[in-house]
């Protein structure tokens, strides 16, 4: 999570026992990424990720170096999404580093798994961010991407309570992938007013940006995100709405609580998320309730 996959969260996440991944490209340099390994290894003797994000762009990062340092850090496990790994796979396999691809469609998963991943990620059109362009919402993806994965695969998008994971599970998923849940969470290093923004907002606060330019990203619902969809609905073009989308306002939005100064990635899932946990609360909550709901209303349903 672009800005939020930072040291204090991911190592909270390492220690409640699940796997929290820094984003690489919060960093503004190969180098601060190194720090930033080496901050989170201070926190936690648990094992965490790296997210490799790579996306199109006029001026990339150098993706490269990136890798290198990750490879350089003593991670075990990266998650890349966005574009085709392949160029980075190799150099991850060498040092023995397991990579997970998210991605947002079954043939991209089925080219990722071919690419020999180790795992996948597949994220329905109810996710925060990118859902891509196909607008499969999860309860037909996840089925239909396990009909075709053997590699072990996370259910992502619109996930955040237990009812969630029991539900992916029977899907056909090995886990989930969580990202606006984590967002609403004590040590999510963003201002109050963004998570207590999360909880009352509704499963119907979001919008859908950048849709006519397909490269469709869902986003919490504001006047800033409502009048990009308008310009671009109206047939203006990127260069129209560049500065109204500018990472660095929606960086401002997370650190200053000014929920309207720019652009913010929120998923569907705020709508069930009513509370404000530490990392630790939340992991240990869902565990538990899954393990109540298949061994006590599915079990009742089923009979014994
Ligand atoms: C604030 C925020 C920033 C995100 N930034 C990235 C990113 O940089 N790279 C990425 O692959 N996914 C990013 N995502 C998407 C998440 O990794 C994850 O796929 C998504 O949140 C899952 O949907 P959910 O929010 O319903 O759980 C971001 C999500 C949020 C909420």
């Amino acid at each position: 999570m672009q800005w939020v996959g930072r040291p204090p969260l991911v190592a909270a996440v390492a220690e409640a026992g699940a796997l929290g991944f820094l984003t690489a490209l919060t960093q503004p340099t190969p180098d601060d990424l190194a720090k930033e390994i080496a901050r989170t290894h201070e926190l936690t003797g648990k094992p965490f990720g790296v997210n490799l994000t790579i996306l199109p762009s006029i001026n990339p990062p150098p993706y490269a170096e990136y890798r290198d340092v990750i490879i350089d850090s003593g991670v075990r496990i990266v998650e890349t999404a966005g574009f085709n790994p392949a160029d980075h796979l190799p150099a991850f396999r060498a040092a023995g580093i397991k990579v997970l691809h998210k991605c947002t469609s079954v043939r991209h998963a089925v080219k990722a798994q071919r690419l020999s991943v180790d795992g996948v990620g597949i994220d329905g059109f109810e996710c925060a961010g990118h859902p891509g362009e196909d607008d499969i919402p999860g309860l037909v993806l996840i089925p239909a991407a396990a009909d075709k994965i053997t590699v072990p695969m996370l259910a992502s998008g619109g996930f955040g309570d237990a009812r969630g994971l029991v539900a992916a599970l029977a899907l056909g998923a090995d886990g989930i992938n969580m990202g606006t849940r984590f967002l609403c969470t004590a040590e999510s290093p963003v201002h109050q007013r963004v998570k207590q923004r999360i909880v009352e907002a509704s499963e119907r606060d979001t919008d859908l940006i950048f849709r006519p330019l397909r490269n469709t990203a869902r986003v919490a619902s504001n006047s800033v995100s409502r009048n990009v969809v308008g310009i671009l609905d109206d047939g203006g073009t990127f260069d129209d709405v560049r500065a109204l989308v500018a990472g660095a306002q929606g960086r401002r939005v997370f650190e200053e609580g000014d929920l309207e100064l720019g652009i913010w990635t929120a998923g569907l899932v705020q709508g069930i998320i009513t509370d404000i946990p530490t990392v630790a609360e939340l992991v240990r909550r869902i565990v538990a309730e899954a393990e109540e709901l298949i061994t006590g209303r599915l079990t009742a349903i089923t009979g014994p």
